[in-house]
């Protein structure tokens, strides 16, 4: 498997550097949302007119998260949009917009919003029963695909009034914009599509939307801007170095600047941290020499004559959050033979054929998926045990170490390949310590021509 270029005797590590490098670099610059590992990633809006009023139309609008890793935590979505001409909402339900807006031209009933770009948000669990419609009410937490399809779906109700009242005179809203809340959603125009079918419950009779359109959204971290939020650190049982996160890895400590951090042992802990709120809170954490409020710790464990285990703990920092049906995406050459994991739910990921190397674990509900807050327990942990292949199994050059781990879709920074833990005698520690100063020279002429 290994590329023609390199001299034989390469050390592995040096191409597992360079192909990291380039993918962050396609990856994380580009502003197209492309990501190998969900290719099809989108959220899918569908807006089916149920039918024609007097002076508009009643619509269900529905959003798909199809995103297989990636999902929408609490404080949850914003739905926008800038309408076609003057459209008003009389009514809605299972959600609500933010604004009313200036509905002073009504006399009478009042409409529920009249901007022009209204923004609309989910109602929270446990909202009136007459206000509810399947689907809703989840205070616009969206789970990701593979973890719960049935929980990745929100919908609401409007009454559209000052609307069209056919297909021919209903102009479709334009400039949907999808919050979470920050951004990193980008959404393409509405499309008129083939109208729904609906079956009732019973199967014995289908209806259809008078006019369906749908509107795609895809996230992008470039958008997103964000600075890393996950590192992780690395262990074995075959040496007693535990790699801990690169330093600053997601912000460095500033013992000038008090308040950059929270110092666990702090008398007044509980008033720095302050309730969850709307508004995304930007992280609190711990202080750590790498300040993320994520980090994974993967540790070699032990090994059998045909298996091996390795034991993963996810450790939450961050005092401001506590992180719900959270996920992780691991690379490792060995996820084509994964025997059994304990207490997490494991699922391979398989974008595409040929690709089995990728797995993707979450909580056990009631159990372990929530990951609270650094004031409480803040770990959550399993053991996953690994069938040997004999042809590629090696504890040497970091073999048992993975490739690649997402927490909620973001990229954890994984330590430099040549500090991870050494098998002792490692056969030419002088070579590889040659190798690793060529990896970084190579490294940053990769880093100027890609411009990333
Ligand atoms: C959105 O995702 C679904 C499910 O993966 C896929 O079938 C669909 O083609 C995607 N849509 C776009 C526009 O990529
Ligand atoms: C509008 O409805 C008519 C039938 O009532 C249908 O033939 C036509 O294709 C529809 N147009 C659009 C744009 O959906
Ligand atoms: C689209 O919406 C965004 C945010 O609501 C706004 O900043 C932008 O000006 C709008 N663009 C158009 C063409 O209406
Ligand atoms: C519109 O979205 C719905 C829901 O995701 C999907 O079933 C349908 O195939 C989409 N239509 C088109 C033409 O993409
Ligand atoms: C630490 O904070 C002080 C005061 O805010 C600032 O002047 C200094 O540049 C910061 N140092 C680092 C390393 O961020
Ligand atoms: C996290 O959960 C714990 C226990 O359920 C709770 O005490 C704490 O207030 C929560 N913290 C946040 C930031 O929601
Ligand atoms: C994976 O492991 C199982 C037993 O755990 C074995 O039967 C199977 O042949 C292995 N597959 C590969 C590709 O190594
Ligand atoms: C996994 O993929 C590799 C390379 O594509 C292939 O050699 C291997 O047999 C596959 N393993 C399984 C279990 O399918
Ligand atoms: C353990 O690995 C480190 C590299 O992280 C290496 O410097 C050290 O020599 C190794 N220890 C032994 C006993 O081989
Ligand atoms: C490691 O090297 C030392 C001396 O350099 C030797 O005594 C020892 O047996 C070696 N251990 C292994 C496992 O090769």
């Amino acid at each position: 498997m290994k590329p023609l270029w390199l001299p034989t005797g390469t050390s592995g590590s040096v191409v597992a550097t360079l192909l990291l490098l380039l993918f962050s670099c396609t990856t994380f610059t580009s502003t197209e949302a492309y990501d190998a590992l969900d290719p099809t990633a989108n959220i899918t809006i569908k807006w089916d007119v149920i039918t024609w009023t007097g002076d508009g139309y009643i619509a269900v609008v529905t959003m798909y998260n199809f995103q297989q890793y990636r999902h929408i935590q609490a404080p949850g979505w914003t739905l926008g949009w800038t309408w076609a001409k003057r459209e008003v909402i009389w009514n809605m339900l299972g959600g609500q917009t933010t604004e009313q807006g200036d509905c002073s031209r009504f006399k009478g009933s009042i409409p529920h919003c009249c901007k022009k770009d209204p923004t609309v948000v989910d109602l929270l669990p446990g909202a009136p029963y007459n206000q509810q419609v399947a689907n809703c009410c989840k205070g616009g937490v969206l789970n990701a695909w593979a973890q719960d399809p049935e929980t990745a779906v929100a919908s609401f109700q409007l009454i559209v009034g000052s609307a069209g009242t056919t297909n021919k005179t209903v102009r479709v809203p334009k400039n949907f914009t999808l919050r979470v809340p920050g951004p990193g959603y980008t959404c393409g125009p509405a499309k008129i599509v083939r109208p729904t079918k609906f079956s009732t419950n019973d199967k014995r009779r289908t209806t259809q939307a008078m006019m369906t359109w749908n509107v795609t959204c895809t996230y992008s971290q470039f958008l997103a801007q964000k600075t890393p939020t996950c590192c992780v650190s690395l262990s074995s049982f075959y040496n007693n170095t535990i790699v801990n996160c690169p330093t600053c890895t997601c912000g460095c400590q500033n013992k000038t600047e008090p308040g950059s951090c929270v110092d666990p042992k702090s008398p007044h802990l509980a008033s720095v941290v302050s309730p969850p709120s709307r508004a995304l809170n930007p992280p609190l954490v711990q202080c750590t020499s790498h300040m993320c409020p994520i980090r994974v710790h993967w540790h070699v464990k032990l090994q059998y004559k045909e298996y091996w285990r390795i034991k993963i703990t996810v450790t939450n920092f961050n005092y401001r959050m506590n992180y719900s049906q959270w996920n992780l995406v691991v690379q490792h050459p060995n996820f084509d033979n994964v025997t059994q994991v304990f207490s997490f739910n494991y699922k391979p990921l398989t974008p595409y054929e040929g690709l089995n190397d990728t797995g993707m674990l979450w909580g056990v509900k009631f159990y372990n998926d929530l990951l609270v807050s650094a004031g409480a327990v803040g770990n959550v942990q399993s053991e996953l045990l690994f069938r040997k292949d004999k042809s590629s199994f090696t504890f040497d050059k970091g073999w048992a170490f993975p490739r690649r781990i997402y927490f909620n879709g973001d990229n954890c920074v994984m330590p430099p390949p040549d500090a991870y833990p050494w098998l002792p005698n490692a056969s030419s520690t002088l070579v590889l310590s040659l190798l690793s100063s060529l990896t970084r020279i190579l490294a940053s002429f990769l880093v100027l021509s890609f411009t990333c």
